[in-house]
This record gives structure tokens, C-alpha cells and sequence, in this order.
């Protein structure tokens, strides 16, 4: 019996990932990433759902969908979204499983705009700077907190 379904979204420009400014995101492509993330989660009995938007709308509307369909975790990198979406922020306060906020680079690092986000006004947790093993770390934080509920 599957222990939970998580889903992992990726904002814009995360399509690029491996050959996008390469020294601060590095040279794993999205596919690599989203790979490493289904095995693991299907080694510890989950089942993960991933998907990359460059589109506001569609990253909420793949939001609201996990509200229905079972989804006990969403894992998101909102991208550029992270800093000005209030719409991505609400439909997240619509989700009642876990929300865990990735990035893969220390934004808190990098320039100002970047040191706000919406979307950890509703994260249960934040990582940052991790590289993609962020996505890995976040992929943990939910299959523990579900083996802990
Ligand atoms: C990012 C950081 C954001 O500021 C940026 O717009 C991204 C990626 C990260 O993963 O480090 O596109 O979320």
C-alpha cells in the first residue's frame, strides 16, 4: 500500500535546469532531478508526481488539484514566483498537507529582491542553498513527517 502521494512543482525557467546560469544552479538537468526524487520516493513506498510550469496560472491549477486528489505533501520550487506571487501563496493556503519551499541556490545570498518570499508565509519548511539535494532533503523532511503523524 502506497504511504502517501507527494506532489513536486517547479516554477519558471526550471526547464533550463543543467545549462541555465550553470554556476549557481549547477549541471543536473530537471529530468535528473525529478528521477532521483521518484526513486527515492517509491524505495520508501511513496508515490511522487512532478511537474514544471512557466506559467503562474498553471502552477496554481495543478495546486488545486492536489487538494483533491489525495496529494499529502507538495515539494515547490516557485521559481521566480517565489517573490512577487500572492496568488500562488493563497492557493497554498488552500492545500491543508505539507508544503515544503525548495530553492536551489542561497537566495539569501544573492540580490535583495530575493530575500523575500510569499511562499514561506504558508512553508512548513524552507531549504536553501542545498543544491538540487534540497529537493532530496525536503523529500525526506515529508516521508519523516508522515512516519511521525
Ligand atoms: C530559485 C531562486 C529564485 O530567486 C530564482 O528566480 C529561480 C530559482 C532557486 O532555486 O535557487 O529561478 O528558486
Amino acid at each position: 500500500m502506497s504511504q502517501g502521494k507527494v506532489l513536486v512543482l517547479h516554477g519558471p525557467n526550471l526547464n533550463l535546469l543543467g545549462t541555465r546560469q550553470p554556476e549557481i544552479y549547477g549541471y543536473e538537468t530537471l529530468d535528473d532531478v525529478d528521477n532521483a526524487l521518484r526513486e527515492k520516493a517509491v524505495l520508501n513506498g511513496w508515490e511522487l508526481n512532478s511537474f514544471q510550469s512557466n506559467h503562474e496560472g498553471e502552477l496554481i491549477d495543478a495546486i488545486h488539484a492536489a487538494r483533491l486528489d489525495g496529494t499529502l505533501a507538495i515539494i515547490i520550487n516557485p521559481a521566480a514566483y517565489t517573490h512577487t506571487s500572492v496568488a500562488i501563496l493563497d492557493a497554498l493556503n488552500a492545500f491543508e498537507g505539507r508544503v515544503f519551499e525548495v530553492h536551489i541556490s542561497n537566495v539569501h545570498q544573492r540580490e535583495s529582491f530575493r530575500h523575500h518570499s510569499y511562499v514561506s508565509l504558508r512553508a512548513d519548511g524552507v531549504i536553501a542553498g542545498l543544491g538540487t539535494q534540497g529537493y532530496q532533503a525536503a523529500l525526506a523532511a515529508v516521508i519523516e513527517a508522515q512516519r511521525q503523524a
